[in-house]
């Protein structure tokens, strides 16, 4: 599977190939736009000449069964409008080399992906072929030995820093902490299912549970390295993170650009990362240098990190400002302003159950074991996970030995053995309780919103029960497995008869017949 070809949408060039130089040597795939506005004006006026496709409906018809479930078409053709297609390409040659192949590619390009299920669960530190890729724009390739990091703006005496410089540990000692990465968009799937939402399949990504992972993080933290730079200067409270990859918002070209508050900073909760597990960091994981803000929204951890700016008020860059917004419910495509939604920084405490999976059947001996992730961000911890086999008027607690480490700033996996009596459809739910005792939305519709964000309601799946320490069923399974017939799948009429004539009967004289007596 090729990314950039066939393309589902046949794209016709408007005149000659545009170029935009690359700002650096050694450092393929970025172009510098934030100093430029004439050159983002160039772009603006490329864009403008073309009709690009819509996004797909996606919410209101069923996901394509496909991987990749969206190509990003459009996305696709903003690159090639403005002579980037290249980035197109390279884009997915990173995800062949650096990802599992058994990802679920929500979104080829900008990439999106996310691992399978029992993986995402199987390992307390995600391996960094199973982590869930978030991806606004294309990969930039950037030498190590041609890095450099600025630091300028409200500061002291503005820096140049070189890889080199930043991991000398005689001038920043070195940090390494245990930290999840949640996309706001983890378990979208179930907003989109119960009420769609804005549907662009960039911002709005399909997600399912996969979009979290923990690792072990290595780098300084920021708070060092604009220590170094003689501290921030005139008021300055927030600090803008700039990413070397291109990205595009309504007709307008950016850098990736966020930003995070300086009290964040100050508390060592924001570190400059080169390492993932103990490797460098991928490239599609922010080669050479990213940001990894611990307890926050993923989107602040900014990859391909080449420049901060110590600054007054938050970011005016769209991703700060007019990204990951949370709406109430009443707010919609009618009256959405970016002033009317807060802006996403905690990470609420959710969880969610990964196996087994949605819609599975389940034959047990009146017990079935629930695996799962439960994360808090901000700072906060899962300190209980209660399960649910019946929609969420019993809870069992899961044992506290069956909780992975406790970390300030990581997710903990968990199992169950949860004992289990009742056969056919059944609501499992997951709800955590962190340390400072708060708990999930009861039901997805609590806390709905219009961009799509945030699904930390309970987690709830519907599994079939099938308990072969009923007799009946323990009868019936054993018919079917005598003629080397399955129980599954429970939709397929079953080739026996239900009983025999003499079963029948004897039932009838025991329940005495079918009708009242008089
Ligand atoms: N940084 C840059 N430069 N470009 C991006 O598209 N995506 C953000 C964040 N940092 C992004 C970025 C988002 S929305 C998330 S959730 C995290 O990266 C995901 O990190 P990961 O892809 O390493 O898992």
């Amino acid at each position: 599977m090729a990314p950039a070809e066939p393309n589902a949408i046949p794209f016709r060039l408007k005149g000659e190939i545009p170029v935009f130089e690359e700002e650096r040597e050694g450092w393929k795939g970025y172009i510098e736009w934030e100093l430029y506005p004439e050159k983002k004006k160039q772009v603006e006026e490329i864009l403008k000449q073309y009709d690009f496709p819509d996004p797909p409906e996606f919410q209101l018809v069923p996901l394509p069964k496909t991987n990749p479930i969206f190509t990003g078409e459009r996305f696709k053709q903003y690159h090639y409008a403005t002579g980037l297609g290249h980035l197109v390409d390279t884009s997915w040659k990173y995800v062949l080399k650096e990802k599992a192949a058994d990802m679920t590619h929500v979104l080829q390009f900008p990439y999106n992906g996310e691992p399978p299920g029992d993986r995402l669960v199987s390992t307390e530190i995600t391996r960094n072929e199973d982590f869930f890729v978030r991806n606004h724009g294309g990969v930039p390739e950037i030498d190590p030995e041609k890095f450099y990091l600025d630091i300028e703006g409200l500061v002291n005496n503005p820096k140049r820093l070189t890889l080199a410089d930043l991991q000398n540990e005689e001038l920043f000692p070195r940090q390494t902490n245990v930290v999840s990465l949640q996309c706001s968009g983890t378990r979208r799937l179930e907003q989109i299912h119960q009420y769609p939402g804005d549907g662009d399949e960039l911002i709005n990504a399909p997600w399912a549970e996969g979009a979290i992972g923990a690792a072990r993080w290595t780098g300084v933290s920021l708070k060092k390295v604009i220590k170094y730079c003689g501290g921030l200067k005139d008021g300055a409270m927030h600090v803008e993170l700039f990413g070397a990859d291109t990205y595009f918002k309504k007709g307008k070209v950016y850098n990736y650009v966020v930003s995070v508050p300086w009290r964040k900073v100050k508390i060592n909760e924001v570190l400059l990362a080169w390492e993932m597990n103990g490797e460098p960091l991928p490239k599609l994981h922010g080669f050479p240098l990213r940001a990894v803000v611990f307890g926050y929204i993923g989107a602040r951890s900014c990859k391909w990190l080449y420049k901060i700016r110590g600054i007054k008020d938050p970011s005016e860059a769209p991703v700060q400002r007019k990204e990951y917004l949370y709406y109430t419910p009443q707010i919609g495509k009618q009256n959405a302003m970016y002033s009317n939604g807060f802006s996403i920084q905690d990470m609420p405490v959710s969880s969610a159950i990964i196996s087994p999976k949605d819609m599975d059947v389940i034959t047990h001996d009146g017990k079935i074991k629930l695996k799962g992730w439960a994360y808090s961000g901000g700072g906060h911890w899962p300190i209980r996970v209660e399960v649910s086999p019946d929609g969420g008027a019993i809870w069992y607690e899961v044992p506290t030995e069956n909780m992975s480490t406790k970390y300030y700033y990581a997710w903990r996996l968990w199992e169950i053995d949860l004992p289990l009596d009742p056969e056919g459809w059944l609501e499992f739910c997951v709800r955590t309780w962190d340390n400072a005792l708060n708990t999930q939305p009861t039901y997805v519709r609590s806390a709905w919103n219009w961009d799509l964000h945030v699904t930390s309601s309970c987690h709830r799946i519907k599994i079939y029960s099938v308990n072969r320490s009923k007799p009946a069923t323990a009868a019936r399974l054993k018919a079917l497995e005598e003629k080397g017939l399955s129980i599954t799948p429970i939709t397929k009429p079953l080739a026996l008869e239900l009983e025999t004539d003499e079963q029948y009967e004897a039932s009838m004289n025991e329940q005495r017949g079918r009708e009242p007596l008089e």
